[in-house]
């Protein structure tokens, strides 16, 4: 467990829900993404789901359906946000699920997997790696993943990862984790590796974002705001399916 990823979101998540402002904007400009992707994920899940890092829509009890929903986050303050949501809470980490094995029809995880990084670029890569494979065990055969995510290109992938030792140590100075944005193709790589397949990857389009929006880029930073244009990462939704043993 991530005591200084957990220590950070209990710290910052009353500011956190009460910027889920989901009209198109928000408070941290990425609110009609937020929406999209919700009602995109609402629209093809049923049954039993296990939502990994908070759940894909915040407080918007609609969004379940008919789902019988069980959340897990490190941070116990960000999971007590939905308790008025009747889901079911567990304080844990991705890596690691005190779940039994063959048990969801669908995995959510949304806006989670940049923040398991351990402080470091290639860590953070074998992390994505443990927690899909976490997710392949718990979900039955021919069970769905969903994973809502900040993709970006090449290029600033290679340079999040060649500059991560300063990048974490900047961001400690105000005591924020270090995050990693994986490029897509990596994600795809991952699950194929993990024993998924039925790939689909879709961008999230907010129809009334500008590029001129102020965006919150950094959690814990709600001073710095950047110009949309000037944020370089592409919202993406990426389903896969758990292929049956046979199959692998
Ligand atoms: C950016 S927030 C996303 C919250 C919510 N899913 C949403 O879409 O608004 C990231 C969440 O992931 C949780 N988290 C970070 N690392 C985790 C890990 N290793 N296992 C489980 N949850 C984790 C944090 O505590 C935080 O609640």
């Amino acid at each position: 467990m991530d005591e200084r990823v957990a220590g950070f979101f209990n710290d910052q998540a009353a500011d956190y829900h009460a910027s889920a402002d989901e009209s198109d904007i928000g408070r941290m400009g990425m609110g009609g993404y937020h929406v999209r992707t919700a009602a995109a994920i609402k629209a093809q899940i049923a049954g039993r789901v296990l939502c990994v890092g908070g759940l894909w829509s915040r407080m918007n009890p609609e969004v379940l359906g008919s789902c019988e929903v069980t959340v897990v986050d490190l941070s116990a303050d960000m999971l007590s946000h939905y308790q008025e949501l009747g889901v079911e809470l567990m304080v844990g980490d991705a890596r690691s699920l005190a779940v039994g094995d063959n048990t969801f029809d669908h995995v959510v995880f949304p806006l989670v997997l940049h923040h398991i990084t351990d402080q470091s670029g290639v860590v953070a890569r074998s992390n994505v790696r443990r927690a899909l494979a976490e997710a392949r065990r718990v979900l039955k055969p021919g069970g769905r993943i969903w994973i809502s995510e900040f993709s970006v290109s090449r290029p600033v992938y290679a340079a999040e990862i060649l500059l991560a030792p300063v990048t974490s140590r900047a961001l400690g100075l105000k005591g924020i984790p270090l995050v990693v944005m994986h490029h897509a193709d990596f994600y795809q790589k991952s699950l194929r590796e993990q024993g998924f397949g039925d790939i689909a990857l879709k961008p999230i389009q907010a129809t009334r974002a500008s590029p001129f929006d102020l965006i919150q880029p950094v959690i814990g930073l709600p001073m710095l705001r950047v110009p949309r244009f000037m944020y370089p990462v592409t919202p993406v939704l990426i389903t896969a399916r758990s292929e049956p043993p046979a199959a692998r």
